[in-house]
């Protein structure tokens, strides 16, 4: 028993969602799509050696990956993302399983990537854990991370949002801090703790093009589990307000590109190291 168990439960049937899922990839994915080339580029993969996509989703990295050449098994503990991953990315090895509990041998691959999976899982440490016994020594680890609310325009508005205009009531079970990962001070202990070596921080421009600035409330509500969670439940007065409020902000403090869509910044960075 963990004080996370709830939560563990909450983020697996969350994923497990298939609405969910697919509107993870249609929509919230192309944020996170940016982060591929910064996590993939520093690997070093050569054709032919072998790769793990760790929380694959629908197999984001995992395509990333595969355009390397390498041999990619990719693992999620959602069947609606699994099968999502198989069917955008054939050539990999799609299975279903716990980030936490790998089912492959020691020194298995040359490199591990882990997609914004870290915040949903209760014990990140165990999962890095994982992460090394599973590589080759030399093999390379590399995960990218939202950064938080105070240096993010994208989840500083809907957490605002939601701390300002939200029923008080509806809450999500405990979970450590999906961001702490973000700050070098926290991932570099983290990740030397798990016996990685020369640990690097790259922070990435990620941001969202948006048709319309109400898709920034969408977006959350459709295809996210905790912020999406704590949307659908509020009663239908305080989630028109929170989707007003989160408009409004992006009319007020977004560009737009050349096309007239609104540029929603959600910056992220890309942690690595060495086995
Ligand atoms: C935010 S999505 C990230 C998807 C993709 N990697 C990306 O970069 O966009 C998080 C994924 O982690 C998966 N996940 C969460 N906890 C997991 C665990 N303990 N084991 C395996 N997958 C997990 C979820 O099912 C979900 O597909």
């Amino acid at each position: 028993m963990s004080q996370y168990d709830a939560f563990a439960d909450f983020e697996q049937a969350g994923w497990s969602d298939a609405d969910i899922a697919q509107s993870y990839a249609d929509s919230f994915a192309p944020a996170s799509m940016m982060c591929v080339p910064a996590i993939v580029g520093g690997l070093g993969l050569e054709p032919g050696q072998e790769a793990l996509d760790l929380c694959c989703g629908p197999g984001i990295v995992t395509a990333g990956l595969v355009a390397t050449g390498a041999e990619v098994t990719a693992l999620d503990f959602s069947h609606a993302m699994v099968e999502l991953a198989r069917t955008r990315v054939p050539d990999a090895a799609v299975l279903q399983g716990d980030a936490a509990d790998l089912p492959f041998e020691p020194d298995t691959f040359d490199a591990v990537t882990i997609g914004f999976g870290l915040p949903h899982v209760p014990d990140p440490q165990a999962v890095l854990a994982e992460a090394h016994r599973v590589l080759r020594r030399g093999g390379r680890i590399a995960f990218s991370i939202w950064e938080p609310p105070a240096r993010s325009f994208g989840f500083r508005t809907v957490t605002e949002a939601l701390r300002t205009l939200g029923a008080p009531e509806i809450t999500l079970p405990p979970a450590p801090d999906a961001n702490a990962l973000a700050d070098p001070e926290v991932a570099f202990p983290a990740l030397e703790a798990a016996g990685f070596v020369d640990p690097q921080a790259e922070p990435v421009d990620s941001h969202w093009r948006l048709d319309e600035p109400e898709d920034f409330y969408s977006l959350f509500h459709n295809g996210t589990v905790r912020m999406g969670v704590l949307m659908q439940r509020q009663p239908r007065d305080r989630a028109e307000a929170i989707r007003s409020y989160m408009a409004d902000e992006v009319r007020a403090k977004c560009g737009r590109d050349a096309e007239g869509r609104w540029i929603v910044p959600l910056p992220a960075v890309v942690m690595s190291a060495r086995a």
